[in-house]
């Protein structure tokens, strides 16, 4: 995609003494007494940081933290944690500033926090003098914010808009990169994995990449419908019988394409959803009618396995049962060891794929690990996000 890259910019000697104004998401969880409990987020923002501040520029970063109401400040909404792990990153304060639209005073080589975006009105419907009036508080604005990258609000759209210059951040930068290197020129096979309770939130990602997949296994509740689909029975498991056709359309387009969408040959089945219910592991045509299918089995787990070993590409969102439980992650384990020892390039991304593998500790063998949620889906649903366009626009004059 064409756009301004930051690096590019620094290269070029043109960020010494400009505020730069860094759009970054340090939407990251916090347990009740406001800890931080996962920090990836803040750690990927840091060489954005870094290399402005290197350059020596007058810095400025903000986020939004949750969904508050804006106008409205609580102390929970604050950034105020999140400016103290990103000052232990930096090695230096991070000076936390409230009430910043009108004004931000910071010097060249420093660094201040704008407290959380979404505080301000009109942040959310990309209010235009919102967006105009953040623009003027910086000479260069840096979009870095992946996980973000899908939402079209004032601080991530509005102020590209309007802002004298406009560019990517390494992290947005290097995100879509991965991802183009994924979907758009992929070392083949090409095997995406889809899994996560319902159907309907997937499908689009799942008819988009139903066109360019070599092998796409479903999982989790989708893998259900899926066998449904199939004909098979799959007794209390959750699935969505309302989606039959669209998951036969799903199978349908990739036969046509000589592609596959591989089904379930044994799964594992308990009588409760529970942690300590008794596992057993059936074939696939065997699932009785007060069955719960909590994950894939031992068999349908090495077909996988296999798969991804004999992969070039693997795209990766979702685990494929309850891996929570002990007695039923033994599939998302394999899938998760398969995606690490096999020589394709892999991308993953989701939250629950994220917990997956920090559970399986497999984070260096996974070639990318985006850090977006929302913003990961809708790059594999095909979808150019709002941030690309605005900033190719921008780059085209
Ligand atoms: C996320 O956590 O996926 C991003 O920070 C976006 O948050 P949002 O869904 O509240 O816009």
């Amino acid at each position: 995609m064409n756009v301004l890259r930051f690096a590019d910019l620094v290269a070029a000697g043109r960020v010494t003494g400009q505020r730069v104004f860094i759009r970054a998401d340090l939407n990251v969880p916090q347990d009740d007494a406001g800890r931080i409990t996962e920090d990836t987020r803040i750690r990927a923002s840091v060489p954005c940081i870094e290399m402005a501040l290197k350059a020596g520029a007058a810095v400025m970063v903000t986020s939004h933290l949750g969904r508050p109401t804006e106008g409205e400040f609580k102390p929970e909404d604050s950034l105020a944690p999140v400016a103290a792990r990103l000052g232990e990153l930096l090695g230096r304060e991070v000076p936390l500033k409230s009430a910043w639209v009108d004004g931000v005073e910071v010097a060249p080589g420093q660094v201040v926090m704008l407290e959380n975006c979404r505080l301000n009105k009109g942040e959310k419907k990309n209010s235009e003098e919102l967006a105009r009036q953040m623009a003027a508080l910086c000479d260069i604005f840096v979009h870095d914010a992946f996980g973000t990258a899908h939402r079209a609000e004032a601080s991530t759209y509005g102020i590209a808009q309007f802002a004298p210059v406009a560019c990517a951040g390494p992290l947005l930068a290097a995100e879509i990169d991965a991802i183009t290197k994924a979907l758009a020129a992929p070392r083949r096979p090409l095997v995406a994995i889809v899994a996560g309770s319902k159907v309907s939130t997937k499908l689009t990602i799942l008819q988009s990449l139903a066109k360019n997949v070599d092998g796409l296994v479903v999982g989790g509740g989708i893998a259900n419908t899926f066998m449904l689909a199939a004909g098979l029975k799959i007794g209390k498991s959750l699935a969505e019988p309302d989606l039959v056709g669209e998951a036969q359309a799903v199978i349908a387009a990739m036969a046509a394409r000589g592609a596959e969408v591989p089904i379930p040959v044994d799964v594992v089945c308990a009588k409760t959803f529970a942690a300590d219910a008794p596992a057993t592991v059936k074939a696939a045509t065997e699932v009785a009618d007060d069955d719960q299918i909590l994950d894939i089995g031992p068999k349908t787990a090495q077909m996988l396995a296999d798969k991804l070993m004999a992969a070039g590409t693997i795209v990766w969102n979702g685990p494929v049962g309850v891996f929570e439980f002990d007695a039923f992650a033994h599939g998302t384990e394999t899938v998760a060891r398969a995606v690490a020892a096999s020589s394709a390039f892999s991308i993953a991304g989701g939250g629950d794929t994220l917990a997956a593998i920090a559970k399986y500790g497999i984070e260096r063998e996974v070639g990318y690990i985006s850090t977006g949620g929302g913003a990961f889906l809708e790059v594999l649903e095909g979808k150019t996000l709002p941030a690309f366009e605005i900033l190719a626009k921008r780059a085209a004059g």
